[in-house]
């Protein structure tokens, strides 16, 4: 596979995998082909992540508010994941992808937070790229489990609330030890967070794709890393670019 010419890989991209209902209206087809095609983006996107270098890629996979749905769709999500986590995880263990998964837990019914559990066991080892997956998660719910975690604490005596800093609420979130996306990739055409990454996304860089997610592929994600690379972040400082190339 050839190499392509990106100036600068971003350490983390997370991407909201949206538009696999439209793929499917599109086509005629019902949601649920849509769902499955989505997959097979997934399963590419993975492999690309790891061939690019990527050290770090976050997946919405379902969010907090998706329990919404219609139960038979909630239902078809659900079968795709374990699926996909029963099929591929030997896969993935084999290519040295470490699974790490951010969502609410405590409330899942099912087999579904074994087979997570089981994923992240088998794979907690691994080197290559974190695979982070965004299962049942929805970001100010996971700034209010954080809270909480914090309050019991302070509570216990074991902090002061005086110290608390950005920091600490970052060592409290579920991406607690993982670093900001650099890159929030998302595919339909919609331009919005949807409760995704809230805090992590403070300096991210956001692409957004008018393409529907069972669409996504290698190529669609080059471009959006060559989009990223041209861009010039600044963190609230100045460029860091020669005044020459900038615009
Ligand atoms: C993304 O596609 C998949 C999930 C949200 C789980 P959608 O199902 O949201 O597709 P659209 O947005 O209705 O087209
Ligand atoms: C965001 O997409 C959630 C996932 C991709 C898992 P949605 O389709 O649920 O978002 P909204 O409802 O259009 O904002
Ligand atoms: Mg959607």
């Amino acid at each position: 596979m050839l190499t392509p010419d990106i100036a600068i890989i971003p350490e983390h991209v997370a991407i909201i995998m949206d538009g696999n209902g439209r793929w499917a209206n599109k086509r005629g087809l019902a949601r649920t082909m849509g769902h499955s095609k989505g997959v097979e983006a997934v399963k590419e996107t993975v492999r690309a992540a790891g061939e690019l270098g990527i050290r770090y890629l976050t997946l919405f996979a379902f969010s907090s508010e998706n329990w919404n749905r219609p139960e038979a769709e909630v239902s078809d999500l659900l079968g795709l994941l374990r699926r996909f986590i029963r099929r591929d995880l030997a896969e993935l263990h084999r290519e040295n992808v470490r699974i790490k998964v951010i969502g609410e837990r405590d409330k899942l019914r099912g087999d579904i937070l074994p087979l997570l559990l089981e994923a992240e066991e088998t794979t907690r080892n691994n080197t290559s790229l974190t695979l982070v997956i965004a299962f049942n998660y929805g970001s100010r719910d996971e700034i209010a489990r954080a809270t909480v975690r914090i309050a019991q604490k302070i509570n216990a005596g074991l902090m002061d609330p005086s110290a608390i800093t950005a920091d600490t609420i970052s060592d409290h979130l579920d991406t607690a030890g993982i670093p900001d996306p650099d890159l929030i990739i998302r595919t339909s055409g919609e331009e919005r967070l949807s409760n995704f990454l809230l805090w992590q996304a403070a300096y991210s860089e956001f692409v957004f794709l008018p393409d529907y997610w069972p669409d996504f592929n290698r190529d669609l994600f080059i471009e959006a890393l060559k989009i990223y690379a041209s861009r010039d972040r600044r963190f609230g400082g100045l460029s860091a670019r020669p005044a020459a190339v900038m615009g």
